[in-house]
């Protein structure tokens, strides 16, 4: 087909279709089919290049004048049916999309959990700042001066010149410190917080993490109200068939003390991923406050006896919630968060 024959055949289907022009949508469909840069008269004014030379007037003539119809029918148009609105079409039909709910981070829910049943058992919320000083992180708590928890290793120091002993706190023990200093007996504070250690990052530890500790004093306190006690609770938490183990362990600001491991919940002592295919889940180490430390509170030690004992949440959200790379929690991940 000729350029001329084809601008003719474009000249019939234009003039067929501008009676058909009822609305400023269809106007606009008709200016993109023939009127932009794209459109069917532009790509025949391309094809005039190939016309011989002597034709080229004609074909030329015959271009324009198909250009003023098709112009003056889509002003014409325009007059007539307005501008195309520039608010999009609105479908109310459409099916929602849809809030996104925020939610309570599973370490906060699992703080709130452990705080809510121990406030149920009497005990009451106490803080401390995470900038402490050697005295209440270390002192006061019967570390030696030469224990290896004070190395470099473990602590991070705070670079200041006028105050060497200061240091991001490596365990919410220097909480109870604060707490005999500034409380008379008896008392029961529970005292969630975060700490941290100078550990490289890994799948199984954090160098930020949480703990909770547990302080009770009074006159005659007993070891048999701290196994009473992490007993009740753990049966209010985890299982309320659970079985226990009290196992002796070590640390500088208990004596006795212990490690409470219970039976795992999920597969009730026989064995599975949770408790790593020993039946047992270890939930704190705890011991009765050793006298030097009630002394160094202000608390006479013949007087007063009590119990502590310290627990890191994140192990505690691993166990409940099978996540197995603690790295997990803190990636803010939607797709993770989002499943608790
Ligand atoms: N402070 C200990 C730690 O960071 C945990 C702990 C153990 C706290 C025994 C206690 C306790 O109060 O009695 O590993």
């Amino acid at each position: 087909m000729t350029l001329i024959d084809q601008i003719s055949a474009l000249r019939s289907e234009i003039e067929h279709e501008i009676p058909t022009i009822d609305s400023a949508d269809a106007a606009e469909r008709f200016r993109l089919k023939h009127l932009v840069k794209k459109g069917t008269i532009q790509s025949c004014v391309e094809g005039l290049r190939m016309v011989p030379r002597e034709e080229k007037p004609l074909v030329g003539k015959a271009l324009n004048e198909l250009r003023a119809l098709a112009e003056g029918a889509f002003a014409h148009a325009q007059e007539q049916f307005g501008k195309r609105s520039s608010t999009p079409h609105l479908d109310l039909t459409l099916p929602p999309r849809g809030q996104r709910r925020g939610a309570v981070h599973p370490i906060t829910q699992t703080v709130d959990k452990l705080v809510s049943i121990f406030s149920s058992m009497g005990f009451e919320v106490a803080e401390g700042p995470d900038v402490e000083d050697d005295t209440h992180n270390f002192g006061k708590l019967n570390f030696a001066a030469d224990h290896p928890a004070r190395d470099m290793q473990d602590t991070f120091f705070i670079d200041d010149e006028a105050r060497a002993d200061l240091l991001l706190r490596t365990h919410t023990s220097s909480v109870q410190v604060r707490v005999m200093e500034n409380m008379k007996p008896p008392i029961r504070c529970i005292m969630p917080g975060r700490v941290y250690r100078n550990e490289a990052v890994s799948a199984r530890s954090l160098a930020e993490f949480h703990q909770i500790e547990g302080l009770y004093i009074d006159k005659g306190v007993s070891m048999a109200d701290l196994k009473g006690t992490i007993m009740a609770f753990a049966r209010r938490f985890y299982d309320e068939n659970a079985e226990f183990r009290f196992r002796t362990s070590y640390f500088p600001f208990t004596e006795p003390s212990c490690e409470i491991d219970m039976s795992c919940f999920l597969c009730k002592g026989d064995g599975c991923r949770i408790c790593k295919h020993s039946g047992w889940l270890e939930i704190c180490g705890a011991g009765m406050v050793h006298p030097n430390v009630l002394s160094a509170c202000g608390i006479d030690p013949n007087e007063y006896s009590g119990f502590a004992f310290g627990f890191g949440v994140e192990r505690v959200v691993l166990m409940l919630t099978g996540i197995d790379d603690i790295r997990l929690l803190y990636d803010n991940d939607i797709r993770v968060l989002s499943q608790f």
